[in-house]
């Protein structure tokens, strides 16, 4: 069999601790037998420092020829005051748009042991289970024009232009739709169909899509302000929440704290199969560089380790391995360890390096 070839973009602040953390457990499964071998490249102020160019082209020529990309976290305050053109993130934002990673799964799921950490009240986030489909390559972050202008009395104007093609909809609801149908078979589109055009074609394309193609999945259209609000009065009633790349931002880091902290969630980003059949993917934490706490072994790495998680389902097709990782995380979590972002009274807190030491144990526990 190949190996699997993963390029590791491990960016900034926390990034590189909790892409080492994670690599241990990709360690642990190359001893069991994963074929894989590795690669890194530099992204974001990394590359910045580097290169001078937040998205320096080798990134992108070795993100398009992986298998898989596993990222760490970009930016912080080192480079904020940079132009526009030139911060950190746009090298994310490239690295997604050139790989043509156009869903971002983003699954919300409150561990039973972290269900007091949430700041809502247990009995609301208990069991909690969706999946955010976010859009992520077209919209308010990538549409033209985008530019800021002088006019004539001096004041300045600025422009983001959301912009949806019917194509463009359509590959990330059947995403969406085919999700579903392997958890609960209901989706929730959210879209401002109320006030925004791009919002009344989400709705026309999702609708028709669902009819000729999805009539068995339950589909629920909803206002992407109503769904923010439901997602803390009642989150249980979602399965999949569908949505713009905009408001899945704003509605996933929302939906990342009913889980207990930010620092828990992963993300896959997907796009369409390549010849080899493997989608193109990349993968990293919903959290940001955190730069804080970075380069202190503070960081918690479950969000990363969780996206290798996903990696194994998504891109290697190991659904069992990739519920055995999660299943020792969630294991470890019952033990009572813990990062400081998810530290309660009475439990054992750790840093980045003791816990993944306790999710390794417990892989080999369940091997
Ligand atoms: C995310 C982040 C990014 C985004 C930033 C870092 C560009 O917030 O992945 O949610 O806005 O997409
Ligand atoms: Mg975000």
């Amino acid at each position: 069999m190949n190996e699997y070839k993963l390029l590791l973009l491990p960016g900034d602040g926390i990034g590189p601790e909790v892409l080492d953390a994670t690599m241990r457990v990709v360690g642990w499964y190359g001893h069991k037998g994963l074929p894989y071998q590795t690669e890194e490249a530099l992204l974001g102020g990394a590359a910045i420092d580097a290169t001078g160019r937040p998205d320096p082209d080798e990134t992108f020529v070795k993100a398009i020829a992986a298998d898989a990309v596993l990222m760490g976290s970009v930016g912080g305050p080192k480079w904020d005051g940079l132009p526009f053109a030139q911060r950190a993130e746009r090298g994310l934002l490239r690295v997604r748009k050139d790989m043509g990673v156009y869903a971002n799964l983003r699954p919300a799921l409150c561990f039973d042991a972290l269900k007091d950490a949430s700041t809502l009240k247990p009995e609301i986030v208990a069991g909690l289970d969706i999946l955010i489909v976010r859009e992520l390559m077209g919209g308010v972050y990538f549409g033209e024009p985008k530019e800021t202008t002088t006019l004539p009395d001096g004041q300045k104007r600025a422009v983001d232009s959301g912009v949806y093609t019917t194509s463009e909809i359509v590959r990330v609801c059947r995403v969406a739709f085919d999700m579903a149908r392997l958890r609960g078979n209901k989706v929730h589109s959210a879209e401002k169909s109320n006030v925004m055009v791009t919002g009344v074609l989400w709705k026309e394309v999702i609708t028709d899509l669902h009819k000729r193609e999805y009539s068995d999945v339950e589909l629920h259209h909803i206002l992407a302000d109503n769904a923010a609000m439901q997602l803390v009065r009642n989150p249980k009633q979602f399965d999949v929440l569908v949505t713009d790349n905009l408001f899945g931002d704003v509605l996933s880091d929302e939906a990342a704290q009913l889980t207990g902290s930010i620092g828990m969630l992963p993300s896959a980003s997907l796009g369409d199969r390549k010849p080899n059949g493997l989608p193109s993917a990349l993968y990293e934490p919903i959290h940001g560089s955190a730069p804080d706490i970075a380069g202190q072994g503070l960081a918690n790495p479950i969000a990363s380790i969780l996206s290798f998680a996903m990696c194994l389902r998504y891109s290697f097709g190991l659904k069992d391995e990739a519920v055995r990782l999660e299943k020792a995380v969630d294991s470890v979590l019952a033990q009572g360890f813990r990062t400081g972002d998810i530290m309660q009274p009475g439990m054992t807190k750790v840093g980045t390096t003791a816990m993944t030491d306790a999710i390794l144990k417990a892989l080999d526990a369940s091997a």
